[in-house]
């Protein structure tokens, strides 16, 4: 825990309460109200969280008025483009970039712990053709608890250990099975020949009926999609898992409530919503109506994969995302995709708009994504499972983060109450 350097005064009524204040390693300082309620009688009032800080961690730092994101203090952009997805997800579950005997220890581990158990076969049997593959994740993983019950001992460092490690490695078999399920394709079994991104790609797009050789420059592409959606501080689907981690629920369940907050279109949701917006404006011409929308306070309408609660310029990784796309599309021969026009000329128009501009309102990381896996043969449906299947390492690394801290309480928060005060039962007779 940090040192308390500095105090902050407090004085309301007839009260001066003096609170701790703790100055990171960078970014702001904290104030301590733990004593706030015990001292003076009262609650802080923060919906949304936008001025509280949940926890301390080591893993993530997110810098939103320089659009800076750092993994160990690492910057997300040559993470991108010198690294890869498992040995990102190295440095966020052990802090440190590996040496070569470590990596390959890693992938390894990882590697061989791609299969599913052949039962949890039938549990996707159980689910409709059209189920949203989201759907399905959030079953099958919560369900992983009944299948390897071993791993759900949080007290054991070493179960620990072989939970992450199971996660990280099943969730792309899981996410392509959700996707062959949908599509009534065969499930395809993983390969241990084969890197992350490639096994992913193969199985969702290789049939039975034919070789298949997987695209380099999509498995690239695929790669660097896991690396940009790795980690990204407390966001909403993260503090989902830490909070449900803190009653002590399994790892799976907690990864399962995390897929479960993470679809939501204001979240992880929106590079499908993203998408589907662009393809629904359709042409360069009509973008000022949407544009005219979004700022329609009467209009529920919202610009999506633009805005962001932390960020207030761009997304570091929208402009990695956005730099893929172009290569990409250009790569596999796809000239002038006109949603990839739409959304250029949509990010040009609104970053000179005054409202986006006043509002400080930037392409995030959801708003390029979702060109990229439709161009790569993604149906919409899938661009939220491959966000949760990249965003299981951050979860994970977090959960394990918090496990051991020692400050560890169970999340309970408190509220300002403006309901009815005491009063009597009425029998029904007398109302
Ligand atoms: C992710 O937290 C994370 O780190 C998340 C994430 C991660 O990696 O985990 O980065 C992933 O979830 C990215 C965000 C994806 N969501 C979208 O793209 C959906 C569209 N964006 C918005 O819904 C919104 O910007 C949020 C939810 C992302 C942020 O909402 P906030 O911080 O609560 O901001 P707000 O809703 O209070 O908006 C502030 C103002 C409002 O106007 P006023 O009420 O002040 O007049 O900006 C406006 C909003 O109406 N605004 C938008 C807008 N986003 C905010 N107006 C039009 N279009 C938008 N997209």
């Amino acid at each position: 825990m940090a040192d308390s350097n500095k105090t902050a005064i407090l004085s309301f009524d007839d009260k001066e309460l003096r609170l701790p204040m703790y100055s990171p390693t960078v970014g702001p300082d904290v104030i301590d109200i733990r004593k706030l309620y015990a001292q003076g009688g009262v609650f802080t009032y923060d919906p949304g969280f936008t001025s509280t800080a949940s926890c301390d961690s080591t893993i993530t730092y997110i810098d939103g008025d320089k659009g800076e994101l750092l993994h160990r203090g690492y910057p997300i952009d040559q993470l991108a483009e010198k690294s890869h997805y498992l040995e990102v997800c190295y440095l966020l579950l052990y802090g440190e970039l590996p040496s070569g005997a470590e990596l390959e220890d890693f992938e390894s581990r990882v590697t061989n712990h791609t299969m599913i158990h052949e039962q949890m076969h039938m549990f996707f049997r159980g689910f409709r053709r059209d189920a949203h593959p989201m759907a399905t994740m959030v079953g099958v993983v919560g369900a992983m608890s009944a299948f390897y019950h071993d791993s759900t001992d949080i007290s054991d460092p070493w179960q620990r250990e072989v939970a992450s490690i199971r996660l990280i490695a099943k969730m792309p078999t899981i996410a392509a099975m959700a996707y062959k399920y949908s599509i009534g394709q065969p499930f395809v079994y993983p390969r241990n020949d084969l890197d992350y991104a490639s096994n992913f790609l193969r199985m969702c797009f290789s049939v039975p009926a034919e070789d298949y050789e997987v695209n380099p420059i999509l498995s690239r592409a695929m790669d660097r999609i896991f690396t940009l959606h790795a980690d990204h501080e407390q966001n909403a689907s993260t503090s989902t898992v830490r909070l449900a981690s803190s009653s002590g629920a399994n790892p799976f369940a907690c990864i399962a409530a995390g897929i479960a907050c993470l679809w939501g279109p204001a979240h992880g949701g929106a590079n499908q919503a993203c998408l589907e917006m662009l393809r629904e404006i359709g042409t360069v011409d009509r973008i000022p109506e949407y544009i005219a929308r979004a700022k329609d306070k009467d209009d529920p309408f919202r610009l999506m994969g633009f805005g962001h609660r932390v960020y207030k310029n761009f997304d570091p990784r929208a402009k990695v995302m956005k730099q893929s796309a172009d290569e990409v599309l250009d790569l596999l021969g796809i000239e002038n995709n006109p949603t990839l026009q739409v959304a250029k000329q949509l990010e040009k128009i609104a970053l000179e708009d005054p409202y986006f501009i006043e509002k400080k309102l930037y392409p995030n990381v959801d708003f390029y994504s979702g060109i990229i896996l439709d161009a790569m043969g993604f149906p919409t449906a899938m661009f939220t499972p491959i966000f949760a299947l990249a965003r299981t390492v951050g979860w994970i690394s977090q959960w394990k983060e918090m496990i051991v801290d020692p400050q560890l309480k169970i999340g309970r928060p408190r509220q300002l109450y403006m309901g009815e005060t005491y009063r009597d039962y009425v029998n029904v007779e007398d109302r």
